[in-house]
């Protein structure tokens, strides 16, 4: 895994903007795996200034998001539909039809995860996919002990992602769904590049564990280590608990001419 340390979010989210947009300007019918929380808004944001400002064209562009609450229909403010609109979608060029997020409304949940499945491999599969990290080490909605090899399926969110997650609900912990439809481990390991941000202090511990420590069920995030083309965006708090900072630092600022990221 290529960690790459900045001193603010503000700061990893260009980065993290620029890696997209670099792929969406050499392959502008790429395939984009994208993410909700609050970790990547800046980022959206930033590729909507580079869709305004300096022509980024998301016209041929496909996207798959990694979850979706169960229960929650897209009109719904807190679901993950809702969510990508208000950030990304409604302010940049893509075509409707290349926009996939689970249906977390679906009557036969297990067929709309298999629908999912399949329409990633219709797709050609994804590009590049963007991930937050959970305090419990989650990605996408796998929580701890989820199967390292699992695909789109329903899950059960911990008490601990319900509690991180109920500032969105009002602060109301009664009102955070308990049930998600959530790309596997497996499928976001099958993606061509992945991309996981991580900012501010809470998230120091589980990005230690994943980058640093063993590949273990308890940590989704660690099996990334397999992953052949994995870039982690982190800030100095969530830096703050791994052991060989000094490596990454070095490594970041002594890149090849070729590998920088402009
Ligand atoms: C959420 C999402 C994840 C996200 C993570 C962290 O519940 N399902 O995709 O990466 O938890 O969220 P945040 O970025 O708000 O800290």
């Amino acid at each position: 895994m290529e960690i790459i340390i900045q001193e603010t979010p503000a700061l990893g989210s260009i980065i993290a903007a620029r890696i997209i947009a670099k792929l969406v300007r050499t392959r502008p019918d790429c395939v984009l795996g994208l993410a909700t929380g609050s970790t990547p808004i800046a980022t959206y944001r930033e590729l909507v200034r580079l869709h305004r400002e300096e022509s980024l064209d998301f016209s041929k562009v496909t996207t798959f998001n990694l979850d979706e609450y169960v229960g929650l229909p897209p009109s719904h403010p807190q679901s993950y539909h809702a969510f990508m609109d208000e950030h990304l979608f409604g302010h940049i060029n893509i075509a409707r039809e290349n926009i996939h997020i689970p249906d977390g409304m679906a009557a036969d949940i297990p067929a709309e995860c298999a629908r999912y499945e399949a329409a990633i491999v219709a797709a050609g599969g994804i590009d590049l996919q963007l991930l937050g990290i959970g305090t419990d080490g989650h990605i996408g909605f796998n929580e701890p002990t989820s199967s390292l090899a699992s695909r789109t399926r329903i899950k059960t969110l911990t008490e601990q992602t319900r509690a991180d997650n109920a500032r969105f609900f009002e602060g109301d912990l009664g009102k955070v769904p308990f049930h998600c439809i959530t790309m596997g481990v497996g499928t976001i390991m099958d993606c061509r590049q992945v991309l996981m941000l991580a900012f501010g202090a809470n998230k120091a511990t589980a990005l230690a564990d994943a980058v640093e420590g063993p590949i273990t069920a308890m940590n989704p995030a660690s099996v990334l280590q397999m992953h052949p083309v994995a870039k982690c965006i982190i800030d100095e708090p969530a830096a703050a608990k791994l052991q060989r900072t000094a490596y990454y630092r070095w490594v970041y600022a002594n890149k090849p001419e070729w590998q920088q990221i402009h």
